[in-house]
């Protein structure tokens, strides 16, 4: 795991949507893993522009995004495919055929979740995902206690979650109960993933995910076993962490880091 702290949000997004960017430029047949969320909207903003400036070329690019309210239709505005649609895939050149998404409506969710795994595997699997983090600690709708080696399937949403997304449905009674989501093991077995958070409402779980144990009770702490795995925080989101002199030394001496600084 490498940590990259970044002075605002705004620099945080934009340095997330440059290692997509260079993905796709070296890789134009992309297998991404998408997330959606607020802390995500500047990072569609930033990759929209790159399309425009320079062309950067989605056509090619698989995209499979992490997960779904269950019982939201793909048309309803706040659904995950809702909100790709309308920051991300509308105004790039995706082919819609390359498209993946949970189908929160399906009447067998298990099947629904079987047929998600298989689709990911025939791609021949995630070369990056994106993810955010939840405050009680989800990636994906994993919530606390789920299976550090689980796959797609449906969960039942904590009150934490519920509660964060309130505004945005118009009240707590108004957000779906479950969620169909790629599962932990799942996300581990993308090539490389980047967990991106901000703002300081997420300084403690980003500190307990990064530095603390691996739980289950904090699913991104899983994060800490995958072979590849970024975290981009602004100064905020990375207030609690305690090796940030280390981080930010790491940062700049690898040379891997080099065409981002
Ligand atoms: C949602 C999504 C997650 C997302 C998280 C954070 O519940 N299922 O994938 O990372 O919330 O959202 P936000 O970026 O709005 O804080």
């Amino acid at each position: 795991m490498e940590v990259i702290l970044q002075p605002d949000g705004q620099r945080a997004a934009a340095l997330t949507a440059a290692i997509v960017a260079e993905t796709v430029r070296r890789k134009p047949a992309t297998v991404l893993g998408l997330a959606t969320g607020r802390t995500m909207e500047p990072v569609y903003a930033t990759l929209v522009q790159i399309h425009r400036d320079e062309g950067l070329d989605f056509s090619r690019v698989r995209a499979f995004n992490l997960d779904e309210y269950v019982g939201l239709s793909s048309d309803h505005a706040y659904s995950c495919r809702g909100f790709l649609k309308r920051h991300f895939f509308d105004a790039v050149n995706f082919d819609v055929r390359n498209i993946q998404m949970p189908d929160g409506m399906a009447e067998d969710l298990e099947a629904e979740s079987h047929r998600y795994e298989a689709e990911i595997a025939a791609s021949g699997g995630i070369d990056l995902q994106l993810l955010g983090i939840g405050v009680d600690g989800h990636i994906g709708f994993n919530e606390p206690l789920s299976a550090l080696r689980s796959r797609t399937r449906v969960k039942a949403l904590a009150p934490q979650t519920i509660g964060q997304n309130a505004a945005l449905f118009g009240g707590p009674l108004k957000v779906p109960r479950r969620g169909i989501t790629m599962g932990v093991g799942t996300i581990l077995d993308s090539r490389r993933c980047i967990m991106l958070a901000t703002g300081e409402s997420k300084a403690e779980i980003v500190a307990r995910a990064v530095e603390g144990p691996i739980a289950a009770m904090v699913t991104a702490s899983a994060l800490q076993l995958h072979p590849r795995c970024t975290v981009v925080v602004d100064e905020e989101a990375g207030t609690r962490l305690q090796a940030k002199e280390y981080y930010r030394w790491i940062f700049e001496n690898e040379p891997e880091w080099e065409a981002f600084r």
